[in-house]
């Protein structure tokens, strides 16, 4: 089997996916019409073209105006059905999907609304031989209190949602920020995970591990200007859930290849593929896949070692965990 037949039909999990991030923009114009929702663009094209970012900034400003379509149950749970049989066909078999409340939320839209639609989907799911469980992010760019009446909010749901994250814009917005409402997710026995380190400085990843307590590092490319930090995750074989088109995407790296992907691996890290926000990004996970391996070389073992990081990284049951290893 040749390497790009490989990567493309290895299981894999998926770690690292907004689903917010996965609205197309044809979903996103049949939605707005669905709602009697206005959109600033004419055409599908129109808004395709208006992706041209060149910071993480420039790219939330535009994702948070696609959510705006998302009213109802059913348009939560479409949103995340068309995602997950594009994660079937990329033979996922396991995905962590973040969901943002409060973008929600502050438009009205309930909490039960958000989650009663996705879950469903994430259920649904098992049709597809995908398993799928969903993870709440706090928006790092709103306050400590606003992330507390969140987690208020969604508990009475605890049942579908897996863990929490921290997401939204780094630069100014550290992990201490939240120190208090993460303590409480690990009280409530939620997993915990958070963006540090896409943008942001190594001293980000730190305190999203010393101070948030978290159990992987969403992103966390910039990492490797830190020697100590990263004996740091592969002595402790911390996740690192890398998303590659989205760095090219977003500036972090000048191209792919120069993107660190090997680096981190090779440095012996628990370091994983993933496609953070596809629709936005120009890639599911197998784009990302292939692209980025013929961007930097990878090979045969580090096919097997992606697909491998993928599932010990997860949050899967630990006999779920030792079947798919
Ligand atoms: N970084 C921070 N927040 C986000 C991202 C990201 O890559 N995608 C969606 N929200
Ligand atoms: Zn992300």
């Amino acid at each position: 089997m040749n390497l790009p037949t490989l990567l493309a039909t290895m299981p894999k999990a998926e770690l690292h996916i907004h689903i917010e991030g996965s609205l197309e923009p044809e979903l996103i114009f049949q939605l707005a019409q669905r709602n009697g929702v206005a959109l600033p663009y004419a055409s599908v094209e129109e808004l395709r073209r208006a992706y041209a970012f060149t910071n993480l900034q420039s790219f939330l400003d535009i994702y948070y105006a696609g959510a705006s379509v998302l009213l109802r149950e059913q348009d939560f749970h479409d949103m995340a059905w068309a995602y997950l049989q594009k994660a079937a066909a990329d033979h996922v078999i396991r995905t962590e999907i973040f969901f943002d409340p409060q973008t929600h939320t502050a438009r009205g839209v309930s909490m039960e609304t958000v989650i009663r639609g996705l879950s469903r989907a994430c259920k649904d799911a098992k049709k597809l031989g995908v398993d799928a469980e969903l993870i709440l992010c706090f928006l790092r760019h709103l306050s400590e209190e606003d992330a507390f009446a969140t987690l208020e909010q969604a508990l009475p749901f605890r049942e579908h949602f897996i863990g929490v994250g921290l997401d939204s814009s780094e630069l100014g917005h550290p992990p201490e920020k939240f120190a208090r409402v993460f303590a409480k997710c690990r009280a409530e026995g939620l997993h915990l995970v958070a963006h540090a380190g896409e943008e942001g400085p190594p001293a980000y990843v730190w305190s999203a591990l010393d101070v948030l307590k978290v159990e992987r590092i969403d992103h966390g490319v910039q990492s490797a200007k830190d020697p100590a930090l990263m004996k740091r995750l592969a002595d402790e074989r911390i996740p690192l859930t890398v998303c590659p088109l989205s760095n090219l995407k977003l500036c972090v790296f000048p191209d792919l290849q120069q993107h660190n992907l090997r680096e981190l691996l090779e440095a012996g890290l628990c370091a994983t593929v993933n496609s953070d926000d596809p629709a936005y990004f120009g890639g599911y996970m197998n784009d990302n896949f292939l692209q980025t391996a013929a961007a930097i070389g990878l090979d045969r073992q580090h096919a097997y070692q992606l697909a491998r990081n993928s599932f010990e990284g997860s949050f899967a049951e630990p006999s779920a965990k030792a079947r798919y290893i």
